[in-house]
């Protein structure tokens, strides 16, 4: 199991019942993961964060976990011979806090089969380029070299391929003449904030079906 770098936060009784219990997976700055807690804080959410966990122990995300009162981890990929051995180290923390859905909320590495299997349909991504074009790293530079128009960003289901997996949101964004990496990943990213946490409340509605590889979302 990673180490556990100390909690906690005391939750109503009637959240703990009541409501869709969220982990958040990541790697880096963790803004997504911010807004995904942020929203949590809502009178009407129905969901909320219960554990953050990251392979980067220096992750600016883990920090801010800290600052909010949740419990949080790191899982260190080296400390394990294997990648199943690793993802195991991850379903025990995930299952000690009985997690109903899994947000990877820039989290860089590729979910394995271990993970797909014991969240299979319950494991989230959040990309920062409309699916399926601009997939993998630099979504964001791949839009602006390739001189697109609009680029964007889509939340869909994690499978085996690299952001690959059933599309659940997507939201559009202008690509200026005059935009880098930078402005773009900027605008896009505001658009991101919104969107993940709207799909994570979708889900907790029970509004989200997986019909072979489209997701529906019932009126
Ligand atoms: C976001 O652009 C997200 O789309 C991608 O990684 C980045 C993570 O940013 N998967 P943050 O850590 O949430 O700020």
């Amino acid at each position: 199991m990673g180490v556990r770098i100390p909690p906690s936060a005391n939750h109503s009784v009637t959240d703990m019942k009541t409501k869709g219990r969220v982990a958040v997976l990541l790697s880096g700055r963790g803004s997504n993961f911010e807004a995904i807690y942020k929203n949590s804080l809502k009178r009407d959410a129905n969901y909320r964060v219960v554990v953050v966990v990251s392979n980067k122990k220096d992750a600016p995300g883990l920090q801010k976990a800290s600052e909010f009162g949740l419990d949080f981890f790191h899982v260190a990929p080296k400390s394990y011979k294997t990648k199943t051995a690793y993802e195991r180290a991850i379903i025990a923390i995930l299952e000690e806090y009985s997690v109903d859905l899994l947000c990877l909320a820039g989290y860089m590495k590729i979910v394995g089969e271990e993970l797909l299997q014991a969240y299979e349909n319950r494991i989230m991504n959040i990309h920062p380029a409309l699916l399926p074009s601009f997939p993998g790293l630099h979504a964001q530079k791949q839009a602006v070299d390739h001189g697109v128009k609009i680029s964007g960003c889509t939340v869909h289901f994690v499978d085996a391929g690299v952001d690959t997996g059933p599309i659940i949101l997507q939201r559009p964004v202008e690509v200026r003449d005059d935009d880098s990496e930078d402005t773009l990943g900027q605008r896009i990213l505001k658009e991101e904030h919104e969107i993940f946490s709207e799909a994570v409340r979708l889900f907790f509605k029970k509004k989200l079906k997986i019909k072979n590889r489209k997701v529906i979302i019932i009126e």
